[in-house]
C-alpha cells in the first residue's frame, strides 16, 4: 500500500496553502480529527517554532530555528520553492501577524530525499538577516539519539485541525502531546504501516492526536531537543497509524554540514 499511503498523506503539502485547504480523497481510516486533538499554545512556550510563508502571509509549512541564521524544515516543503519567494515568521503565536518576518537568502534539501518513500525528508533555509534570541525566539538543539519508544514529545504547528472539510488553518499556534515510537516498532505489527517505515524516520502516536497538513517541516520535541521533523502520515490521527517524522539524529550530520556551506 506504499504508493497509496504516500499519495494521500502529503497531497496538500508544499504549495497548497493559500490560506485554505482543499478537501482530501475519501479515506476509510480517517474520522474526525482535531493538530488534531491539540490546543492553543503560545510562541513563548515553543520559541523555536517558525512559519514558512509565501507572500501575503500564506503559511505553507513549519520549521525550527537552530541558530542565528538557520531554519530546519522538511525537504517536501522546499521542492520547487525559490528562496527569494519565501519568508520566515519568527517569534509570533499567530502565523499571519506579529514577530519578525525575515527573507530567505538560500535553501537546500537533502540530495537523499526520496519523494516516493519519504526518506531523508529534511531541508534548511538560510535567513537573510541574523536573528538573535529573545523570549519569543530561541534556537533548539538537534537530538543526537532517538528517544526510546514511549518518551513523551510535543508537536506544534499551524496545520489543519482536521483532515476532512477543513477550510482554513488555525491562526493560533497549536500543540499536541504524543509519544515517541521508534521506526522498528512503528513498522511492526503493533501499528498498521508495515514495511514502509525506514530507519531515517521516527513516529509519534497518541490516540486521536497528531500533526496534520500544514504542520509539515515543524518540530517534534522531546527532552528539549529537536527529535523529529513533521513529514507524513496516513490522513491524520488515524487509529494505529502514527504521525511519521524525519528522524533528526539520522539527518543531523547533513544539517550540520549543509549549514556550514550554504
Ligand atoms: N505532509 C503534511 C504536510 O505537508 C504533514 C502530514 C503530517 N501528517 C500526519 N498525520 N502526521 O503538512
Amino acid at each position: 500500500m506504499r504508493g497509496f499511503v504516500i499519495l494521500l498523506v502529503c497531497l496538500a503539502a508544499g504549495s497548497a496553502f493559500a490560506g485554505t485547504i482543499g478537501v482530501s480523497n475519501a479515506d476509510p481510516f480517517a474520522r474526525e480529527g482535531r493538530i488534531v486533538g491539540g490546543e492553543d499554545t503560545t510562541i513563548r512556550a515553543h520559541p523555536y517554532q517558525v512559519s514558512l510563508q509565501k507572500k501575503n502571509s500564506n503559511h505553507f509549512c513549519g520549521g525550527s530555528i537552530i541558530d542565528a541564521y538557520t531554519i530546519v524544515t522538511a525537504a517536501h516543503c522546499l521542492v520547487g520553492v525559490k528562496a527569494e519567494k519565501i519568508f520566515v515568521r519568527l517569534g509570533s503565536t499567530l502565523y499571519n501577524e506579529g514577530g519578525r518576518l525575515v527573507a530567505v537568502r538560500a535553501l537546500a534539501y537533502s540530495e537523499n530525499y526520496n519523494s516516493k518513500t519519504m526518506e531523508n525528508d529534511v531541508g534548511i533555509l538560510k535567513l537573510a538577516e541574523k536573528v538573535e534570541e529573545t523570549d519569543d525566539i530561541r534556537y533548539i538543539a538537534l537530538a543526537e539519539k532517538t528517544p526510546e519508544t514511549g518518551t513523551p514529545a510535543v508537536v506544534t504547528g499551524w496545520g489543519s485541525k482536521c483532515y476532512f472539510w477543513c477550510m482554513s488553518l488555525p491562526k493560533t499556534l497549536q500543540e499536541v502531546l504524543v509519544n515517541i515510537v521508534d521506526w522498528k516498532v512503528c513498522g511492526s505489527d503493533t501499528y498498521k504501516y508495515g514495511e514502509i517505515i525506514y530507519d531515517t524516520m521516527v513516529c509519534a502516536y497518541e490516540k486521536k492526536k497528531d500533526a496534520c497538513q500544514g504542520d509539515s517541516g515543524g518540530p517534534l520535541v522531546a527532552e528539549n531537543l529537536l527529535v523529529g521533523i513533521v513529514s507524513w502520515g496516513y490522513a491524520c490521527a488515524s487509529n494505529l497509524l502514527p504521525g511519521v517524522y524525519t528522524d533528526v539524529p539520522s539527518v543531523r550530520s547533513w544539517i550540520n554540514s549543509k549549514s556550514e556551506t550554504l
